[in-house]
């Protein structure tokens, strides 16, 4: 028996041992945003010693600059072992249809993940049932951030709508406080808009819009433009110059009241700033948005010519398994994409968003790749800036039909 035990380790050894050379990991999880991903390669370090592994990272955060830096790297024919791209259409607008990614039936098949992601999220990453990347995570979007302390001395509480958080945020500024709201650069701007359109029209109407059912042009949408600029309004006007964790910062030393922003918000305010749920930090649904959870998942592809196919494997296995996830997502502030993730890993942010994507109506993120093509994001910044400047929700409401347009949104 012990013999047996003895061979069946050694056995393992030289399995994990096996894979010799290199491994060039891409994504934007530098600085504050690395540990978890650093988690991560450790314990691929430990399986495949022999293996070195080069975690490139572009900083910036939702990938604004890495995509940019991927891409010169895809088209120039040097693509990294295997990279960070959200999943949904972000993958699959881009880099899927034009042929450049391997796909992934057989490793899904060898993994048992058919089975051990939830199907809606299987239906995200994959086209005609073919999966071509592997989640790490799940990522909640529509998350409003405060400091518990700070709410009580101000005498508030958290606004369930968007009319509610306009009438707080006079309240605030009657009291005092000069940003009510914070906000960092563009694309943390457009990360509100998704939260306030989707606590204005709802759920339903959200997932309207993206299938072309809905055009951007219907009165609703226009007052849902209205409402974000009212919203705005509350904000900070330095927004600009401010990075997602310059923006937290904010609501930790009391500047500002509340922060819309994802769940890596959670992790940097655990992970990087040693803040306890509840008492160093609070949260609630961004208004009008309880019980709906607005999802996207950072996954990582395979992408065609790779130089080190076999090492991005052996990676991407490890993603996917139950012990990657469940040392990766407790520090990033997500949960895990598998279903059979081990819960007391988590914190109480953790365990609550884990409820929550269980019992809420699950939509996609706009912002961070699951509902439209690269196509309509990339220039939907643009869209978000010209409307922050002009207060034309018409005007607005109009550019964003003619890239949905453009870009196929509904065919
Ligand atoms: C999102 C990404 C998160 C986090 C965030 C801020 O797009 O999915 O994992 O990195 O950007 O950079």
């Amino acid at each position: 028996m012990k013999k047996a035990l003895l061979i069946a380790a050694a056995l393992a050894v030289t399995t994990s041992a096996s894979a010799a050379g290199k491994l060039e990991i891409f994504s934007w999880w530098s600085g504050d945003e690395g540990p978890a991903l650093e988690a991560l390669v450790k314990l691929y370090k430990a399986k495949y010693p022999t293996v070195t592994v080069d975690n490139a990272t572009v900083s910036g955060g939702a990938g604004t600059n890495a995509k940019a830096v991927l891409k010169t790297r895809m088209l120039g024919g040097t693509p990294p072992d295997s990279f960070q791209a959200h999943a949904g259409q972000e993958l699959i607008g881009t880099w899927v249809v034009a042929g450049r990614m391997e796909d992934l039936s057989s490793l899904f098949k060898s993994e048992g993940w058919d089975k051990a992601f939830p199907k809606d999220l299987l239906k995200l990453i994959s086209t005609n049932g073919k999966p071509w990347s592997v989640p790490v995570n799940v990522h909640r979007s529509n998350v409003m951030w405060y400091n518990p302390a700070k709410l009580k001395a101000w005498g508030v509480t958290v606004p369930k709508t968007w009319p509610e958080f306009l009438k707080t945020c006079t309240t605030l500024k009657a009291k005092g406080v000069a940003a009510p709201l914070v906000v960092g650069e563009n694309w943390t701007q457009q990360h509100l808009w998704e939260s306030v359109m989707i606590g204005t029209l709802g759920a339903a109407n959200w997932e309207n819009l993206w299938a072309g059912k809905l055009k951007f042009t219907d009165p609703k949408v226009v007052a849902g433009f209205t409402t974000f600029g009212k919203v705005m309004d509350c904000a900070n006007k330095d927004a600009s110059g401010l990075s997602w964790q310059q923006a937290s910062d904010r609501i930790i030393d009391g500047t500002s009241a509340f922060n819309v922003m994802g769940d890596w918000a959670a992790g940097y305010f655990t992970t990087t700033k040693k803040l306890a749920p509840n008492t160093g930090f609070g949260w609630a649904a961004a208004p009008g948005t309880t019980k709906t959870f607005v999802m996207l998942a950072d996954s990582f592809g395979l992408p065609k010519g790779t130089k080190n196919r076999a090492e991005a494997i052996n990676w991407l296995k490890l993603m996917g398994s139950k012990a990657g996830q469940d040392a990766f997502n407790p520090l990033k502030g997500s949960i895990a994409a598998r279903i059979d993730s081990d819960l007391s890993k988590y914190n109480t942010y953790g365990k609550s968003a884990a409820a929550d994507w269980k019992s809420n109506k699950i939509v996609g993120s706009l912002v961070h790749g699951a509902v439209a093509p690269e196509s309509f994001m990339s220039a939907f910044g643009a869209v978000i800036d010209q409307y922050v400047s002009s207060r034309n929700s018409a005007g607005a409401a109009a550019a964003a039909q003619q890239l949905a347009v453009r870009a196929g949104i509904g065919k």
